[in-house]
């Protein structure tokens, strides 16, 4: 009797390797959670500041500006948190092949509530009294960056409705990497907190950019990586 385990795969049923549409939704399915997981710092920061607004009661020092006005806030904790969230599931391939009417209905929240949160960004941007650490040169980025990511979202939707879906995606893909920023900037402001420069405007607005220039640069490449592979069957970008 041959031991050894070796010949055993020619008695069992051998497992097919999963084709490459699996492949590529199971990355996809890996990446929702990447980016819930990305999303969870600023949702609960969101959570503690609308919590704050409601009951009045002041969980963090340099508060008066939210409750001077607490309308832009909310919309813009609000909207942030139903395009990051929300949104994450906009760009699966096999739910949106799945179920399209969900896509489109999906589409036209994100679009909105995106909307909501660079406009009220901008809004914050510009009439609150915004700490000194907020520097001259955050307040020009979050200008150019907010002003984008409501451009690239309404482009994103006038091509959904040409049709015209390759640029759909990468509009769409573009205005979701400069929300996100929101969540790499957590990651990318801690170095600066354990170097103690956390309230230096020069510093700061290097990590918080980089937030946004990183993320913009991982959608170029997937964008890049999807126009070399061919278009699977039925699928609409
Ligand atoms: C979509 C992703 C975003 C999320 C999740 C997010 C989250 C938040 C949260 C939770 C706050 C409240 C901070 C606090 O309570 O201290 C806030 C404030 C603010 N956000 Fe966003 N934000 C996002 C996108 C943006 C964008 C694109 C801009 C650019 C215009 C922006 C500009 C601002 C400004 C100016 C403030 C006020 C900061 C302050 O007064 O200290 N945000 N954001």
């Amino acid at each position: 009797m041959n031991a050894d385990p070796t010949h055993l795969p020619q008695i069992l049923p051998t497992k097919p390797a999963p084709s490459a549409a699996t492949r590529r939704d199971r990355a996809q399915g890996r990446l929702v959670w990447l980016l819930l997981g990305l999303t969870l710092v600023p949702a609960l920061a969101g959570m503690v500041r609308l919590f704050s607004l409601a009951t009045g009661v002041s969980l963090l020092p340099g508060s008066e500006r939210f409750f001077a006005a607490p309308v832009p806030v909310t919309i813009h904790i609000i909207g942030s948190l139903l395009f990051l969230g929300g949104g994450a599931f906009q760009f699966v391939d096999a739910l949106r092949r799945r179920y399209p009417r969900w896509h489109k209905m999906g589409g036209r929240v994100f679009v909105g509530a995106g909307l909501a949160s660079a406009l009220s960004g901008l809004w914050m941007n510009q009439f609150y009294a915004l700490p000194a650490h907020d520097g001259v040169a955050l307040y020009l980025m979050r200008l150019a960056f907010g002003a984008g990511m409501a451009a690239l979202l309404l482009a994103g939707l006038v091509r959904a409705m040409q049709r015209r879906f390759p640029a759909h995606r990468g509009h769409m893909l573009r205005s979701y990497a400069i929300g996100m920023g929101a969540g790499t900037q957590v990651l990318t402001t801690i170095p600066l907190a354990m170097l103690g420069l956390a309230d230096e405007p020069g510093p700061r607005a290097v990590a918080m950019g980089a937030g946004w220039i990183i993320n913009l640069l991982v959608v170029e490449l997937i964008l890049r990586r999807h126009q070399r592979r061919p278009a699977p069957v039925g699928a609409m970008a």
